[in-house]
């Protein structure tokens, strides 16, 4: 859990056959990047740059219908690795709660896979499971079905499910994107509390300036199709951030930064400042 972790990848590469048949599309043009130790990492940039393709290829998930990457490596710890890694879990904008089962049930789902079943003894699994619930604030609400809840206490459901795993790397693809703004900034409130406690390494794609520097301990902004890296930083500041610091000097100049790296190479898509 805290233990040292790292995540490389190293000229990463994606093209994705044209649906006429033509040339193929390449979706990421060489993208090398590292990241060690526990943190907050944010993936920002404009809808299609391709950061789903890359987080994917992060968590070990390959389409069917395309070899991904086409080309370069990705390295957990130092060893190569092509396919889903148990250290790695990730957490989608669409929640996938299974309707037929409890909160509980949901949380403790994994653990009906023999994988996790050997790994942690179910005395062990249950205390963790009752434990994560409690930390995602549903304490009360254990036994209730995901249609009795609302769409932020179903994305906890799913955070719940990845984090009683214990994992080494977080991986999270705009999970908070479809919640109102007041159920959003709490959810942001949720994670860094979370990750206080079980740090992880964290990467967080999202196309939410804001979101990307209320939680950022680093923020990746990449570039449109072909996704390069176009800027990567830190942010020092404290957490918890407030608007206030949002809207400070050095605030300001950092969102500037990031949207005028996006206004050069956007083009089209989506990307939001939601202050
Ligand atoms: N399996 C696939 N086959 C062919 N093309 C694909 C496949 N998956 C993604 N693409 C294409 O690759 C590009 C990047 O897609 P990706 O989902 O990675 O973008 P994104 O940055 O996550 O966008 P968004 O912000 O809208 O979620 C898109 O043009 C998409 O159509
Ligand atoms: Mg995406």
């Amino acid at each position: 859990m805290t233990d040292a972790i790292s995540l490389k990848l190293t000229h990463i590469v994606q093209d994705y056959p044209s649906p006429d048949g033509g040339l193929p599309n390449r979706v990421i043009d060489d993208v090398s990047l590292a990241f060690d130790g526990p943190g907050i990492n944010m993936l920002l940039g404009p809808s299609g740059c391709g950061k789903s393709t890359l987080l994917r290829m992060m968590g070990g998930v390959r389409p069917n219908d395309v070899v991904t990457p086409t080309a370069g490596d990705i390295e957990i710890n130092g060893v190569r690795c092509d396919e889903a890694h148990d250290d790695v879990i990730t957490v989608f904008q669409r929640y996938s709660n299974r309707p037929d089962l409890s909160v509980f049930e949901n949380v403790a789902f994994p653990f009906r896979f023999a994988l996790w079943k050997k790994r942690v003894e179910r005395a062990e699994w249950t205390k963790r499971v009752h434990a994560t619930i409690d930390a995602v604030g549903l304490g009360d609400k254990e036994k209730l079905l995901p249609s009795q809840l609302s769409g932020g206490q179903n994305q906890r459901v799913a955070l719940a499910r990845a984090l009683v795993l214990q994992p080494r790397v977080l991986l999270m693809d705009e999970p908070f994107a479809a919640l109102d703004a007041q159920t959003r900034g709490d959810m942001q409130e949720l994670l860094i509390n979370l990750h206080r406690q079980q740090p992880c390494l964290i990467v967080f794609v999202t196309h939410d300036v804001t979101e990307a520097m209320m939680l950022g301990d680093r923020v990746l902004v990449m570039s449109a199709q072909p996704g390069r890296i176009a800027d990567d930083f830190t942010i020092e500041e404290k957490q918890p951030r407030s608007s206030l610091w949002l809207r400070s000097t050095a605030g300001v100049a950092m969102q500037q930064r990031i949207l005028a790296q996006l206004q050069q190479t956007a083009g089209h898509g989506r990307v939001t400042v939601s202050v």
